[in-house]
């Protein structure tokens, strides 16, 4: 991560936990790795980008329909879905710093070095040539053109390592590239071991294998042993979709960059199940359907990029991902990824119980295709909140940290402030918040000057204050302040409910969908 960058994410970390977003667990302790607790302000812009996904999915979508699905499920479950054998990530250790790595991400990070120094190469050029035409310098450069096939050499023993789980070709990659720990810069590697993600307990009160069971890694699996219970009792006809928000859970080799990869974390899925045959064009609806929801919030479009998966897994015969340009640069936010009937057939193994559909049109039963749409909700906050941080010098010379959150994900929509602790401008301020606060999340305060108070507000993202002064007890108007602009204007109070419910309405981003 380039330093400005750095600083950057360090800014923004630090500015969650000073205001209420986002604390580390138990911090009393001294924190527990990779658990986070989301704080009064973080708590309702999660519940605020929760309601934009569940409204998107739930209710401008007639065939999907949303449940709630326990976190513990039957452990044979893990089993069908392939998570006991095969939901494993490859680590090594380091013998003297005695750090651990994942060695997938080792090589993947040596790659992102090499496509680093192509860039630069390409830059450096692109100064020096008037009429320069990148297509034509990356054919013909000679340093490009090696390290560009060293990539490529690397990605394929990269792709059949971890294909046929071959742990030793792992390690040996690992060697001939020569990759050093970045702590230590150490080559006295451990051989690769297979490690499993998945957590588990026992239930009952007996601690031995027989009553071992999992919290959930994923969601999916609670739609996947649901879809008969949803599809006759909904009486849904394919195609349809079953969304689902909740945790899951991932013992995670290296869990580091803050909320972008937890142990304990929120996922926000979405099946959506399709005659076999059909899946394709299914898969292709749904991404472009997803990169609307993403580009109507406004955070800018250049922010997110598709990323297809070369290296499919066992279940999948297409995937991507949605990327999103984070402080860190472009990663994962969201999967989409085209199932095939892998998870209900499965389960219709493992079970004994049949999980087909009679499609009355064709007279046939069969097992549908599954496409699945899966963003981490914690991930999306942290896209949310890095895009929104700014640090703004203005006019005057003095600086303002605002977070230019969509308003209507913001926490508070509206601070209410009257402009004195006296001359009843309190008062006046309770009467038209008492109003107010059915339809807007409000926010009360007279401590203070108020261009301080202003400060506070923009610190949190509240995109509206109103302010109540002297002028408002003679002709009941009031200033409505704005974040991102910081200008002013008069309105009549009888106008605030309506104007500021409108412009902090969910529907209202859900319409440029
Ligand atoms: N059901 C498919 C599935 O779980 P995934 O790519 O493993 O696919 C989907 O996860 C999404 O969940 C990711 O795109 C990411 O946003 C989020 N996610 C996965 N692991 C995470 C972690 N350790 N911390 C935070 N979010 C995570």
């Amino acid at each position: 991560m380039a330093n400005q960058e750095d600083n950057l994410f360090k800014n923004v970390i630090a500015h969650a936990k000073e205001y209420g977003f986002i604390f580390p667990s138990s911090e009393i302790y001294d924190g527990l790795s990779a658990v986070y607790d989301y704080g009064q302000n973080g708590a309702e812009l999660k519940n605020n980008i929760k309601e934009y996904w569940w409204k998107f999915m739930t209710m401008l979508h007639e065939n999907i329909v949303g449940i709630d699905a326990a976190i513990f499920m039957h452990p044979t479950t893990w089993k069908a879905s392939g998570h006991v054998d095969a939901f494993n990530d490859p680590m090594i250790d380091n013998k003297d710093s005695k750090k651990r790595y994942r060695a997938d991400q080792l090589i993947e990070g040596y790659i992102e070095k090499l496509e680093e120094k192509i860039e630069k190469e390409v830059e450096k050029a692109a100064k020096r040539f008037e009429n320069f035409d990148r297509a034509m310098f990356v054919s013909t450069n000679v340093r490009v053109l090696e390290n560009q096939k060293k990539i490529d050499e690397i990605n394929e023993k990269l792709k059949d390592a971890m294909g046929s789980g071959n742990m030793e070709a792992l390690k040996q990659l690992i060697i001939d590239l020569e990759i050093a720990d970045p702590i230590s810069g150490s080559r006295n590697w451990t051989d690769v071991r297979q490690f499993n993600l998945m957590f588990s307990t026992e239930m009952g009160s007996l601690a031995d294998d027989t009553n071992k069971i999992y919290l959930r890694p994923e969601t999916a699996q609670g739609i996947f042993v649901n879809f008969l219970n949803v599809q006759k009792t909904g009486r849904m006809k394919i195609p349809f979709g079953i969304a689902q928000i909740g945790k899951a859970f991932r013992n995670e080799i290296v869990a580091r960059q803050f909320i972008f990869r937890m142990r304990e974390f929120e996922q926000m899925e979405m099946q959506f199940f399709v005659k076999p045959g059909e899946e394709m064009q299914w898969y292709e609806f749904w991404k472009e359907k997803r990169m609307k929801w993403h580009n109507a919030l406004g955070l800018g479009e250049a922010n997110y990029r598709f990323h297809d998966h070369l290296n499919l897994a066992h279940y999948a015969n297409a995937a991507c991902d949605i990327q999103f340009n984070f402080p860190m640069g472009f990663r994962e936010l969201e999967g989409i990824h085209s199932r095939t009937d892998f998870d209900l057939k499965n389960h219709e193994k493992y079970s004994g119980k049949k999980l087909q559909y009679f499609d009355p049109e064709d007279n046939q039963n069969y097992i549908p295709y599954v496409v699945e749409t899966s963003i981490g909700l914690d991930r999306m906050f942290l896209a949310v909140l890095s895009k929104s941080y700014q640090e703004e010098k203005l006019a005057d010379g003095s600086e303002r940290v605002v977070l230019r959150i969509p308003a209507p994900l913001a926490p508070n929509k509206v601070a209410i402030l009257p402009l004195t602790k006296k001359d009843g401008l309190p008062e006046k301020a309770m009467e038209i918040m008492n109003e107010l606060k059915f339809h807007v999340r409000c926010f009360y305060e007279e401590k203070d000057a108020i261009g301080k108070r202003y400060r506070r507000q923009d610190a949190i993202g509240t995109p509206y204050c109103v302010t109540i002064d002297h002028q408002t007890l003679q002709d009941n108007t009031v200033t409505i302040r704005h974040r991102d602009t910081m200008e002013q204007e008069r309105v009549a109070i009888d106008s605030l409910k309506t104007t500021l419910t409108e412009a902090c309405s969910i529907n209202n981003i859900l319409k440029r969908i």
